[in-house]
């Protein structure tokens, strides 16, 4: 056993009344050495030069050297807490078990534990969480069957559906290679060839692109999943957590204010609030459908652009959860916690969607890039239950995952003497049967602009004026290409929604015109710094 701390779960409370030195609690290295003297290195004389054998010294600097892991290639910027997720036993008004067998939902009153991160996507680790952005809503359930992670967005659709392209809309997004600066000529290139992020930038550039905090905005999985039961037989299921304190949402100047005061806010109040009892709520809800093509429908139901309209495929309330503990440390438990869409337990599926297949294959990988092969050792990422494998040795092995009355000496499966044995199924497989040619094309309904235009005529008067207000912003520096490109895309999901951008453009001037987005981009600075000196 260690005998430091845990970084985890409650504890850690010393009595701070004692002196460190009458509770013995005094300054160690790592090694347990008594440090008598952590003021100064040793030296020859009082001006030194030092000597190597500081061991004590080489100790404290290179484990400071090595403080930083690489970030988040995307989420870097996010809080954390824990909390409970506590089941309804039913899926609406039937009992669940019809549809799932996954053991978390069956009873009502059933709690699991859960540990949830939210996130901003784009910029590093101390950005401001004030930017325009999806937020990331990423929820560890802790279940007696192992870990399920729904990895999810505020938002409830995504800007592309072939994981081929996630690496191409990230760098579109991210600072400009050359000039380290977000650069939204950037951003509408890659846009205006990509029809199918129209729904998700008309979400992006509502207000709905900034949620006011973390506690006041929606999680939603985007990705189509599976439920199975014991027969099993499987749905389509979407998930949504939506909140109990509302939904809150900032226009730009708003955003603008909070951030010249405080580029913090939504980390501190999701920490203040849980350290003041008031602890934040959600409600999950999933929705349904038969597991086919559904030739009736306009969209492909795997199709993460797309909503399921909830008049057809109504939200049916699952369970809810509360966050009620801050970490007790940041870097052990927020920094290093690693969700996947790949960790699901007994009784909920992968479906068919190709941008989540894409996605499980990543989440794993740069796992072990970023935290290290034996990431899922660590107290924020173990699942809480028991683990039994026979994964062995690795960069930092900290545990041998084999458990008490097991033979130490059989690490291989399958064996007569003593070593794990596989587990019992809990219900049929569920097995679809899968044909078909191997291609490289898209999916048969794309449909890129429907739901786009929906979404502007859902929208209330401010958030359109607000749409449009910041789409005119972020267009201005583009070349004609790119404006007239999203021009078009506008038009063909709402007429009034395309002649309102143009008209808010045209009162602008001419764009940049070079075709050429760097170019627009000096353009665009020289622009945005007469701007500045002008205020
Ligand atoms: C984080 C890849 C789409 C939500 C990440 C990370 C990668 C990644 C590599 C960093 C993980 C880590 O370092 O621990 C991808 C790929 C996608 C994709 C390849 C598409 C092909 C999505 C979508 C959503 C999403 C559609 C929302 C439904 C998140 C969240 C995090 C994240 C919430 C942060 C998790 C945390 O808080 O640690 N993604 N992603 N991603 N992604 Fe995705």
């Amino acid at each position: 056993e260690h005998n430091g701390t845990a970084v985890t779960g409650a504890g850690g409370s010393s009595d701070h009344r004692l002196s460190a030195q009458e509770s013995g609690q005094t300054l160690t290295d790592r090694q347990g050495h008594p440090i008598a003297d952590n003021q100064n290195v040793r030296t020859v004389g009082s001006r030194g030069p030092t000597t190597l054998e500081n061991y004590h010294f080489l100790e404290k600097i290179t484990h400071f050297d090595r403080e930083r892991i690489p970030e988040r290639v995307v989420h870097a910027r996010g809080a954390g807490a824990h909390g409970v997720f506590e089941a309804y036993g039913k899926v609406g008004d039937e009992p669940i078990a019809k549809l799932t067998r996954a053991k978390l939902f069956q009873e009502q009153g059933k709690q699991t534990p859960v540990f949830v991160r939210f996130s901003s996507v784009i910029h590093g680790g101390h950005s401001p969480e004030t930017l325009r952005d999806p937020r990331g809503f990423a929820v560890k359930f802790y279940t007696e069957d192992g870990n399920w992670d729904l990895v999810g967005n505020n938002l409830k659709v995504f800007f592309i559906r072939d994981p081929l392209k996630f690496p191409d809309l990230v760098h579109a997004f991210k600072p400009d290679p050359v000039t380290n600066r977000q650069d939204t000529v950037r951003i509408f290139d890659f846009i205006s060839n990509t029809p199918e992020a129209l729904h998700m930038i008309t979400f992006l550039f509502s207000p709905w692109g900034i949620p006011s905090n973390y506690r006041y905005m929606q999680g939603s999985g985007v990705n189509t999943y599976k439920w199975v039961n014991t027969e099993g037989d499987a749905v389509l299921v979407k998930y949504h957590w939506e909140p109990k304190q509302g939904i809150k949402n900032l226009k730009q100047e708003e955003a603008d204010a909070i951030q010249g005061k405080n580029f913090n806010h939504a980390t501190q109040d999701l920490y203040e609030a849980i350290d003041n009892g008031q602890y934040p709520e959600w409600e999950l809800c999933v929705q349904w459908m038969a597991d086919d093509y559904h030739p009736e429908l306009d969209f492909d139901p795997l199709d993460p652009t797309k909503l399921w309209p909830p008049e057809q495929f109504p939200f049916l309330p699952v369970g809810k959860m509360v966050l009620n503990r801050n970490p007790q440390n940041y870097f052990a438990e927020v920094e290093q916690v690693a969700f996947g869409t790949g960790v699901l337990v007994d009784g909920l599926d992968f479906s068919d969607d190709k941008l989540l297949q894409g996605r499980t294959f990543s989440y794993s990988d740069t796992q072990r890039h970023r935290v290290g092969t034996n990431y899922l050792q660590l107290p924020i990422n173990a699942p809480k239950k028991r683990v039994a494998t026979n994964q062995r040795d690795g960069q930092m092995a900290y545990a041998v995952d084999s458990p008490p009355g097991r033979n130490p000496h059989v690490n291989y499966e399958p064996s007569s003497l003593g070593g794990i044995e596989e587990a019992r199924t809990a219900g049929k497989e569920h097995s679809p049967l899968i044909e078909g040619q191997l291609v490289r094309e898209k999916i048969d309904r794309p449909n890129d602009y429907q739901q786009a235009g929906e979404r502007y005529r859902s929208f209330e008067k401010w958030e359109q004026d607000e749409l449009i207000a910041n789409l005119v912003d972020a267009l201005e520096p583009c070349p004609e290409i790119v404006r007239r490109k999203m021009l078009e895309h506008f038009t063909q999901c709402d007429e009034e929604y395309g002649r309102k951008v143009k008209a808010g453009l045209d009162a602008r001037g001419p764009g940049d015109g070079s075709g050429e987005p760097m170019g627009a981009a000096k353009a665009a600075s020289a622009v945005r710094e007469a701007d500045r000196k002008g205020h």
